[in-house]
């Protein structure tokens, strides 16, 4: 069987951390094309990888009929139209998280995928994660019980990334913590605890410390240096609690917050049992046997959950199976994430309709 041809549509971090060293591990793809903006970047990875062509625009590839698949690993803004050019020309699709900025456009996305029948899968790649799947195993087969709490924490002191970017900047990534880190982690509990329906949800959200770029004191910042004259109108953290027909689900996240702890877990907690899952680490089990408390970790998993998405990714557009990171599945994750916007902007609690 000839090799599937992909190609990458924005040549940054995440392309080049995750999607094309897995593309390049796996003996079924071959990288035809390097697509940026960025003239450089994509003449970088050409360079780099030593393999397939830089192009600076992506609307050059949408009409080779050899080309089969893209990864999309743009800002956030345009993941939707992107993802939908490709879809409509006949090409499957992986976008990077999240889906969309807003709900309304990750259903546009949706009704594309709907309408062309190709393979649409969102970057969540914790879905792929061996841990967070022994977790939802777990949930599934009872060992919880009635998991009737899910405490979310993503918390950190001083890391809003690129202070002014595209990170910071509403009209690219739609949000702040929420969205960029949030995201992977409501997915989780989505996941795991199996699409809960919301029923209400109370939210706020706050940008306080990176709102005086140039004051910003920070002990890391990824995506950047800060740019002093750019734009920060994006929440730097967020409180929220959504009811569902399953658990009951509050949400502390924070790029920064003048707290000096760093706190990323979710802890799912059952009336037979607990897990605390540290975010990208391992997971420790709290329940009871013989009438004594134990405690078992269960350590990180030695695979890498980015191939497992690429593979996966690829398997779907071989055999036609749907991946769980599947847009029609992922779509209720950024319809929660848009109910706790929709609450924080009205500053008060809100119904979610079915
Ligand atoms: N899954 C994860 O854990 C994870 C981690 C990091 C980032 N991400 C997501 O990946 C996406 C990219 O993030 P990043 O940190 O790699 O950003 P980045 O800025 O490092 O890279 C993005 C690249 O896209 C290019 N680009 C912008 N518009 C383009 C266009 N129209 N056509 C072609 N190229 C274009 C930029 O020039 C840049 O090189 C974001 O949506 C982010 O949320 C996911």
């Amino acid at each position: 069987m000839s090799k599937i041809k992909v190609a990458v549509i924005g040549c940054g971090t995440i392309a080049n951390n995750a999607h094309i060293p897995s593309y390049l591990h796996n003996p079924e793809a071959e990288i035809k094309y390097f697509c940026d903006i960025i003239p450089e970047r994509a003449d970088q990875a050409v360079e780099k990888y030593g393999c397939g062509k830089a192009v600076y625009d992506y609307r050059e590839i949408l009409n080779d009929p050899e080309i089969e698949a893209v990864s999309v690993c743009t800002p956030n803004h345009v993941h939707a139209p992107i993802s939908i050019d490709f879809l409509k020309a006949g090409k499957h699709v992986l976008c990077e998280k999240p889906a969309a900025r807003t709900y309304q456009e990750a259903l546009t996305m949706l009704e594309a995928q709907k309408e062309t029948g190709k393979v649409l899968n969102i970057g969540v790649v914790n879905r792929f994660n061996e841990g967070v799947n022994k977790i939802k195993k777990m949930i599934d087969e009872g060992v919880l019980g009635e998991v009737y709490q899910v405490y979310v924490s993503f918390r950190c002191h001083r890391m809003i990334p690129g202070l002014g970017g595209d990170y910071t900047t509403k009209e690219i990534a739609g949000g702040g913590v929420l969205i960029d880190w949030g995201v992977h982690f409501l997915d989780i509990v989505m996941y795991c605890c199996g699409d809960p329906k919301a029923r209400t949800v109370s939210a706020e959200t706050f940008g306080k410390l990176g709102k005086n770029i140039p004051a910003y004191v920070y002990e890391e910042m990824w995506a950047g240096p800060p740019k002093e004259d750019g734009i920060f109108d994006v929440e730097d953290s967020v409180i929220g609690m959504v009811r569902t027909d399953g658990p009951v689900i509050t949400v502390n996240g924070a790029w920064a917050q003048n707290i000096g702890e760093k706190e990323m877990f979710i802890d799912f907690i059952g009336d037979k049992g607990g897990v605390r899952l540290r975010y990208g680490k391992e997971f420790t089990f709290y329940g009871t046997e013989d009438g004594k408390l134990i405690s078992n970790v269960t350590p990180k998993p030695e695979s890498n959950h980015f191939q497992t998405e690429i593979d996966a990714f690829l398997r779907c557009i071989q055999t036609g199976e749907k991946a769980p990171s599947h847009i029609e599945i992922n779509i209720k994750t950024s319809k929660l994430m848009q109910a706790l916007y929709d609450s924080a902007a009205q500053h008060q609690e809100l119904n979610v309709e079915d």
